[in-house]
């Protein structure tokens, strides 16, 4: 079975072919580079980008598959959440895609997919399992006591955690996204030169929350470098990455740990861009030893957006027997999609 995942909720226009809910055949991202200059995504423009390269990245999943248009068994897209004008356009594609091959067509929760992207890497994820999805616009933390019972147990109060990693970027000058280069630069730095806070830790929940770290982040550059302006001194940047990667990133795996705990998690996943994170894949994997269970991290084109999760799941609702029809609408909020059992 040839399924065709698109994924367009965010900033991304990513297009996959997987074949028998398994294999990729092709993962294609087309990243929209118009956000770069405002340092984050500015929502009208990513519409418009979606309009102009959802045909082209299609296109290029097919050939990169060695397939046409015919060979299709059916037709995945993201259905929710994210951004509305975003997910109009994957999801008007797909409809009109799927009508005129006359294949089925299945809505796609964003969320599961990050969650189950390990499948296609060869886990297997034995219920009840702990996860998290940590990307730019997402930080929640999930108990799946059965499959396609998603209960999400935590989640940030204000900022996600792709969002603190891109906004601590932009205080010293590293350019959006964020993530990556931080990641990179704490490689430098000291994890403990700053004691930055790590919040709610003893809140008696599984949730996060981002913005204090952000503002205690803010408050030591404005110390060492009054009315200052970026670019800083590197070992200074390095080590803020360092400290401010620790915390972040420590916070979310004490949190997951808890939960996992509680709840008798037979495995951990984490997925979503953030889980590109070295210390979190590595603390990830440490964690999974001390529990004695299988920690999964896709690999990073299958953590950051992407259309083959998408397909992945597509396939497995269509091997289900489910599917949606033509009045498939996007759903921009996660608790309003119904498509998450709590
Ligand atoms: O899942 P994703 O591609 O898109 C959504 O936000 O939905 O995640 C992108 C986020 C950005 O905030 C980016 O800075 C972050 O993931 N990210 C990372 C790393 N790579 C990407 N954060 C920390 N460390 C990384 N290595
Ligand atoms: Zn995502």
């Amino acid at each position: 079975m040839l399924v065709l995942g698109i994924e367009t909720s965010c900033d991304d226009t990513a297009a996959a072919v997987v074949e028998d809910a398994r294999h990729v055949r092709s993962n294609i991202v087309a990243a929209q580079d118009v956000h770069r200059e405002f340092g984050g995504v500015v929502p009208e423009l990513a519409s418009r980008a979606h309009l102009d390269l959802i045909a082209p990245t299609v296109e290029r999943a097919l050939e990169a598959a060695g397939i046409r248009f015919g060979d299709l068994d059916g037709i995945a897209v993201t259905r929710a959440p994210g951004l509305m004008g975003s997910l109009i356009v994957g999801v008007s594609y797909a409809k009109a895609l799927a009508a005129a091959l006359g294949r089925p067509l299945v809505g796609v929760n964003h969320i599961e997919a990050h969650l189950l992207a390990p499948l296609l890497e060869g886990a297997v994820l034995a219920e009840p399992f702990a996860g998290a999805v940590v990307s730019g616009g997402h930080s929640e933390i999930f108990v799946v006591t059965a499959p396609g019972r998603y209960e999400i147990v935590g989640t940030t109060r204000d900022d996600a955690i792709g969002e603190a990693f891109d906004k601590v970027a932009k205080l010293l000058g590293l350019g959006f996204p964020g993530g990556p280069v931080v990641d990179r630069l704490a490689g430098d730095g000291r994890a403990d030169h700053f004691a930055f806070p790590r919040a709610m830790r003893g809140s008696g929940d599984y949730d996060l929350s981002y913005s204090g770290l952000k503002t205690a982040v803010r408050r030591e550059i404005e110390r060492a470098y009054p009315g200052g302006a970026p670019p800083y001194d590197a070992l200074f940047t390095a080590d803020v990455c360092a400290s401010f990667q620790a915390a972040a990133v420590d916070a979310l795996l004490t949190k997951l740990e808890a939960a996992a705990q509680d709840h008798g998690a037979r495995t951990l996943v984490v997925g979503g861009g953030v889980a590109c994170n070295r210390r979190l894949r590595a603390g990830l994997a440490a964690m999974g030893e001390r529990l004695g269970v299988p920690a999964y991290t896709p690999s990073p084109k299958l953590c950051a957006d992407n259309g083959a999760m998408i397909a992945l799941v597509g396939s497995l609702r269509l091997q289900r027997g489910e599917q949606d029809d033509a009045f498939l609408e996007p759903v921009a909020n996660l608790d309003e999609s119904g498509l998450i059992a709590v």
